[in-house]
């Protein structure tokens, strides 16, 4: 049975929720360029269309639902870990509030969370489900310099140095719905994988890491996920096929 589990999720999970992935070729990156909406200088040169692209987005998550996928997870992490003593961490590079949803707990948001804002004057973060703008004030400081608590390429992820000590750790790791493409995240696997975990990918098709898994596991995430806990919760391990 396995003691310790880390689970990386991506914009797979939360597709069949509606909301849309980064790479497809409806993805949302089909539609904006990265470098403007997803890099601080995006930020610098035009804040007020980053602002505006991340209100939407916050805006479009309220009506939102988590999906099968979401909810085994956390009947993993209560059920499971309850029945095994075991931990069970979910890390996500989403920047949805499915998880939280769907009621898991303690999730590691390593990309930041649409329902938080970030401060530049004193670098305080909270909760926001608001639109901001270059003209609201932070509740903290009351300066005027909030921005979205998105982590954007070429920015440090949150929580790195917990997240490497839980993978390290772990016996299990299994990612769901990334197409491996994005570091650190798509490191994740090896640096499991180099103290012997086992590493289960979920996803439609294999991703770019897929090599370095132990087994792939592949279609609709809301299906393979839920008979692969349910199972896990029932034995406390997995048949291999
Ligand atoms: N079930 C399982 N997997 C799915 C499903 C589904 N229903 N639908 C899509 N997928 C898979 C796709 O095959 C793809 O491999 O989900 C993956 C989504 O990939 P991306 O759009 O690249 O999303 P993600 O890997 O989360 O992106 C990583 O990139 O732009 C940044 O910061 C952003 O956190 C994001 C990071």
């Amino acid at each position: 049975m396995f003691k310790k589990i880390v689970i990386l999720t991506g914009a797979g999970i939360s597709a069949e929720s509606g909301i849309p992935v980064f790479r497809s070729e409806t993805g949302l990156w089909e539609q904006e360029r990265v470098e403007d909406v997803a890099t601080y200088e995006g930020f610098a040169r035009n804040a007020r269309k980053v602002h505006d692209f991340y209100n939407k987005m916050r805006k479009s998550i309220r009506t939102k639902e988590p999906n099968p996928a979401h909810l085994a997870l956390t009947r993993l992490q209560s059920e499971y870990a309850q029945k095994f003593a075991a931990d069970v961490t979910i890390v996500t590079q989403n920047i949805d509030d499915l998880h939280e949803k769907a009621g898991s707990k303690d999730v590691i948001h390593m990309h930041g969370e649409l329902n938080s804002i970030l401060c530049e004057h004193c670098l305080g973060r909270y909760e926001y489900h608001d639109d901001s703008s270059s003209d609201t004030e932070c509740s903290l400081c009351g300066h005027k310099a909030l921005r979205p608590d998105i982590v954007w390429f070429g920015e440090m992820p949150y929580q790195m140095e917990l997240i490497e000590k839980k993978l390290f750790d772990c016996d299990l790791f299994i990612s769901i719905g990334t197409s491996g493409v994005v570091y650190p995240a798509a490191g994740f696997c090896s640096v499991a994988k180099s103290t012997g975990a086992y590493c289960v990918e979920f996803n439609l098709e294999k991703s770019a890491v897929a090599s370095n898994f132990t087994r792939g596991i592949y279609g609709k995430a809301s299906v393979t996920v839920p008979a692969f806990v349910d199972e896990l919760i029932k034995t406390g391990t997995f048949s291999e096929e």
